[in-house]
């Protein structure tokens, strides 16, 4: 069908005086005696635009071409909107393309998210999900040049695999058949499953990255990661994009520098890109969003061990709901602290206990700490997790021992330690978070398509 899109009209002058065809849905209909109003959106920006339509001009109109919901294409006249300085249509014609009855879930102007959460095949046409996914868009975008345009190679890791990379037992099983009793354990049951062995949906696609690193230098991926961790939280989903670069001759201070380079890097094209769709998060969902963004590009991220932030959070006059000693696992709160309360910007947590981290991390010499890496942000939390890899064999599986792991599942990824093994690192950036930071959504739910939750999917 051939048509206009309502952004062109609104940005190009060209279109003033002449005649266009333009489609898109009903937003919001006015009536008066000799004159109508539609609003129309065709989801290509967030500006309606008004359609006139003159009564006394023997135009007609088909009455449900004016119902909320309603699509339609028009014809008309682009002029100049006086009172506004914008540009709006004076109808010629209007084509009714499809009906859209009084239960259309939109009714109401304002709706709250988790209204709209039930309905995640509607809520999309409305304002906000439209200015969310176009971010979303564009962030991805963002990432892929930011990547390319340095040479590293975009990697496609499986997302069927046959080993659980944190090592945490939050994988989704992937199966073709059920267990019955009839199988004299769970090796049985598994050798007569698809693969012949025990599958489940990737958490990340780091140990397949790490393998591509090892041959060309330098390589992200960027897809899903599923987690069947039941944290019912407003931030976390069973289903996430996870963006995972993977550099070899990197250390861990070559990687805090890349993770601060490129978050950079997607915020200023965010901004740069969606002017719009920055000003209305800035208006309905986080006053001085703006400024918190070009504060985070303007100025260096800290860096911060995690022995110092364990003395500064037993030091904070506070109550935590978590005791903090040092070995303890950080909780949201505590991560928050510091990053809210005490440098008030994005901060990178480094060198964790050995006892709390994955397998893979790089020992650190003082036998107690490894060279892994957080990105915490205020008003999230951690949107990265990372570090240096044992590069080390020998120490990597002292590692894989001590936490009770088989080494039979990771030969691959053994042998990178065997055949020329280099110091590396990498991280992964959950891509929802970064976006719920980017726009003030405060719910992950509403930063993702379709969420996955425990007890939800559709
Ligand atoms: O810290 P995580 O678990 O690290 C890894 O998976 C490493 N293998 C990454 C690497 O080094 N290549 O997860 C990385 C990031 C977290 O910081 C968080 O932003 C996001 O992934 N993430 C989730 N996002 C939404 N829902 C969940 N359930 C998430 N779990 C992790």
């Amino acid at each position: 069908m051939k048509h206009i899109d309502i952004k062109e009209i609104f940005t190009n002058a060209e279109f003033i005086g002449k005649e266009a065809t333009v489609c898109g849905w009903v937003r919001t209909a006015r009536d008066s005696k000799n004159v109508g109003f539609l609003a129309l959106n065709d989801g290509t920006t967030l500006n309606h635009l008004q359609i006139v339509i003159d009564k006394m001009s023997g135009i007609e109109v088909d009455v449900e071409a004016t119902k909320l919901g309603a699509s339609v294409k028009v014809i008309g006249t682009v002029v100049k909107n006086e009172n506004n300085g914008t540009v709006e249509i004076n109808a010629k014609e209007i084509v009714l393309l499809g009906k859209c009855p009084p239960d259309y879930p939109l009714q109401k102007k304002f709706q709250k998210l988790e209204t709209l959460r039930e309905n995640p095949h509607i809520r999309v046409r409305t304002n906000t999900f439209n200015a969310v996914f176009r971010v979303r868009s564009v962030m991805a975008a963002a990432i892929h040049r930011y990547f390319q345009d340095r040479g590293y190679v975009y990697v496609h890791t499986p997302l069927i695999t046959g080993s659980d990379c944190e090592g945490a037992g939050e994988m989704f099983k992937v199966t073709t058949i059920g267990y019955s009793e009839d199988y004299k354990n769970a090796e049985e049951y598994y050798a007569d499953d698809f693969f012949g062995k025990k599958a489940g949906l990737s958490v990340s696609g780091q140990l397949e990255g790490e393998v591509a690193a090892m041959a060309m230098g330098k390589i992200y991926t960027f897809g899903p990661s599923f987690r069947a961790e039941k944290s019912n939280t407003l931030r976390h989903v069973a289903e996430f994009w996870h963006v995972e670069p993977e550099i070899a001759f990197a250390e861990l201070p070559d990687l805090i520098e890349i993770a601060e380079d490129m978050i950079k890097y997607i915020i200023r094209d965010y901004m740069e890109k969606c002017p719009d769709e920055l000003k209305f998060f800035e208006e309905r969902f986080e006053k001085g969003l703006t400024e918190k963004l070009l504060n985070v590009v303007n100025n260096d991220f800290a860096v911060v061990d995690y022995t110092d932030a364990i003395e500064i959070l037993k030091k904070a006059d506070v109550e935590f709901e978590f005791p903090v000693e040092w070995g303890c696992d950080l909780q949201s709160e505590h991560e928050r602290y510091i990053t809210e309360q005490v440098y008030n910007k994005p901060v990178f947590l480094i060198n964790y206990p050995k006892e709390i981290k994955s397998f893979y991390m790089k020992q650190n010499a003082d036998g107690k700490t490894v060279a892994a890496t957080d990105l915490l942000v205020p008003g999230i939390g951690e949107i990265i997790g990372g570090s240096e890899r044992e590069a080390d064999l020998d120490k990597l599986l002292s590692a894989m021992k001590a936490k009770g792991m088989g080494t039979e599942e990771y030969s691959d990824y053994l042998d990178l330690r065997k055949y020329g093994t280099v110091p590396h690192s990498g991280f992964g950036l959950g891509f929802e978070r970064v976006i719920m930071y980017c726009t003030g959504m405060a719910n992950i739910r509403d930063v993702i398509f379709y969420p996955r939750t425990v007890g939800n999917i559709r």
